[in-house]
């Protein structure tokens, strides 16, 4: 199937991130959200992610005034009869997304593909919301976005190898690298990702060493770009929370218990960079 009409579904950091990427590959695109507001904060995010491109002499001015007019604003869900392909990026909840996903069933055209970009929920469940399970995919993408060259894809039970074969093609026309993943608790990434993140709580909360030490360690000793209690902060602590929740409950296993660190952060509302308070401060 050919794509060419795509509706992000979220316009915060990962919706506008997939838009962004989606008008730079020639796609149009509708980025959605519930609010205008909303929808302006991340038309704004994109465009400063694009002026800062074309100060870097990587893009022309015409260049980003081609992608920005690509995208086109949205606040009424019934745009999404118009398009080939909805990617949603909304809140890591499934009642939510449930309640979304059978919504986008009713309305989108019945050759529609319908993916999630969720972190960890299962994508099977997801799809047993709509009539069309086999048209329910998972596409993950890493923040942020623009840089990150993975996308996992992620098989629901029921997704029919056509339509992985569209989302793998359409993956790299994106200029991204896709992955086949099957439907488990946080895929390959957060499953990897996560536990290595709440163990590195866990080293603080025993008083191992301090979060600088335990970050430094892990930068200059195993060269990930950002310590893992920085990278925690960049996710997002509820987030974080969420995910080694999925992880817990999925495996039923202890050793994906999360770190009580973490659940007193994210009850004090200290969530990270986007409250400018986790493990560390952000003016
Ligand atoms: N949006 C768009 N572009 C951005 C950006 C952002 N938020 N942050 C940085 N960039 C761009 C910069 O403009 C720059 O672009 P050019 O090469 O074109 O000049 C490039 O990225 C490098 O940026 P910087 O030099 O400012 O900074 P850096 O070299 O330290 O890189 C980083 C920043 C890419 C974020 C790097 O620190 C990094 O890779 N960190 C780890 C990120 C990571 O692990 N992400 C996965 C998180 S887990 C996830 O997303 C999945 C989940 O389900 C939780």
């Amino acid at each position: 199937m050919d794509v060419q009409k795509v509706m992000v579904v979220g316009a915060g950091q990962m919706g506008s991130g997939i838009a962004q990427v989606c008008a730079m590959a020639g796609y149009d695109v509708f980025l959605h959200d519930l609010q205008e507001t909303y929808v302006e904060r991340g038309l704004a995010t994109i465009t400063k992610n694009l002026t800062r491109q074309v100060e870097k002499g990587k893009m022309t001015e015409e260049e980003k005034s081609n992608i920005l007019q690509r995208i086109t604003p949205s606040v009424d869900l019934q745009n999404a009869r118009e398009v080939d392909l909805v990617i949603e990026a909304v809140v890591e909840n499934m009642e939510v997304k449930t309640s979304l996903f059978a919504q986008l069933d009713e309305i989108t055209p019945p050759h529609a593909i319908l993916a999630t970009n969720t972190s960890s929920l299962p994508i099977t469940e997801i799809a047993a919301a709509t009539k069309r399970p086999e048209k329910v995919i998972g596409m993950h993408f890493m923040n942020p976005v623009p840089v990150m060259k993975l996308v996992e894809i992620i098989r629901g039970l029921a997704t029919a190898p056509e339509v992985y074969e569209t989302i793998e093609a359409m993956t790299r026309k994106l200029n991204k690298v896709p992955v086949e993943v099957n439907d488990f608790p946080g895929f390959i990434s957060n499953r990897i990702l996560m536990p290595m993140i709440n163990e590195a709580i866990y080293a603080l909360y025993e008083g191992v060493a301090t979060k600088e030490a335990i970050d430094e360690v892990m930068k200059l000793g195993m060269n990930h770009p950002m310590g893992p209690l920085t990278l925690a902060d960049f996710i997002g602590l509820d987030t974080c929370l969420y995910i080694m929740e999925t992880l817990h409950e999925g495996f039923g296993d202890d050793k994906y218990r999360p770190c009580p660190l973490l659940r007193k952060y994210v009850k004090a509302g200290w969530l990270g960079r986007k409250t400018g308070k986790g493990f560390y401060t952000y003016e």
